[in-house]
């Protein structure tokens, strides 16, 4: 990381908002941290500093979402498809996971967040499965922010996996097909539990929900800021927040 701070410094740092300056906010955020490459291709780079600086970006709004008092946030850091990416790219990823639990699980724990690793663990090299299931294990009685950190997710992977606990509840008889509902299938996501997501955001401009979170983005807003992720400041989330606080959310209703 040092390195890169040296060549660019460090990011301009805007004052953060306190929790009074938000009439609203969400209980839930999603965020897709897109834009790594073009970040490292504008700074003629290998994309893995392009990752190493998303996950300084990161550490900085995980911080604030804890200060805010939001109650989940849900990170998109590595998608089921991601393992197509060459192997240099997919390592220097597994590596800066290493990394990001070295550096951060104690402040993470102290501030008493709870990590959720949202996505299927068994497919990751031992050191990273072990780390991930070491982080889970220790924030487990956390009851401040839950950080679920998608990793080897798909939303259409978890929709699936909540379909196949589903059929064998009703095939051993521990429920009937006819007691189905939304709640069923929410209660066997990852994100059991926690409320549907509120805010969106997906940075660089791109406009697409990637298999992100499909079921608990139902009644998400969205927003596509432009700015590629390593630049991603909390004064854009800040930024973020404050627009969503300026939505009128409807559910399929209509306002009085
Ligand atoms: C998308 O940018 C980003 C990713 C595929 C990975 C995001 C991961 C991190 C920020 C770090 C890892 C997180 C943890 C918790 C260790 P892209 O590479 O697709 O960008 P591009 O569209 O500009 O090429």
């Amino acid at each position: 990381m040092d390195i890169i701070k040296d060549l660019f410094g460090q990011k301009e740092k805007a004052p953060a908002l306190t929790k009074d300056a938000f009439e609203k906010l969400p209980r839930h955020v999603g965020i897709i941290m897109d834009g790594n490459g073009r970040w490292a291709k504008q700074h003629k780079l290998g994309v893995a500093l392009g990752h190493r600086q998303g996950v300084e970006s990161l550490r900085e709004i995980i911080r604030h979402t804890d200060d805010l008092g939001i109650g989940s946030l849900s990170i998109y850091a590595f998608s089921t498809e991601n393992w197509n990416r060459s192997p240099e790219e997919v390592g220097a990823l597994m590596q800066l996971i290493l990394e990001f639990f070295a550096s951060e699980i104690d402040e993470l724990d102290e501030k008493n967040v709870r990590i959720l690793i949202l996505g299927e663990k068994d497919v990751f090299p031992p050191r990273q499965r072990e780390t991930l299931i070491r982080a889970e294990e220790r924030t487990a009685d956390n009851t401040g922010l839950i950080l679920n950190i998608c990793l080897n997710y798909g939303s259409r992977a978890e929709l699936t996996r909540a379909a196949r606990l589903i059929a064998e509840d009703v095939a051993a008889g521990r429920l009937n097909a006819d007691e189905v509902t939304e709640k069923t299938i929410s209660d066997r996501l990852y994100t059991a539990g926690q409320p549907d997501v509120d805010l969106m955001i997906r940075t660089s401009g791109e406009m697409r929900l990637s298999n992100f979170l499909l079921w608990q983005c139902a009644y998400a807003e969205f927003l596509f800021p432009t700015v590629l992720w390593p630049d991603f400041t909390v004064a854009d989330y800040d930024e973020a927040l404050l627009a969503y606080g300026g939505r009128e959310r409807r559910f399929g209703g209509r306002l009085k």
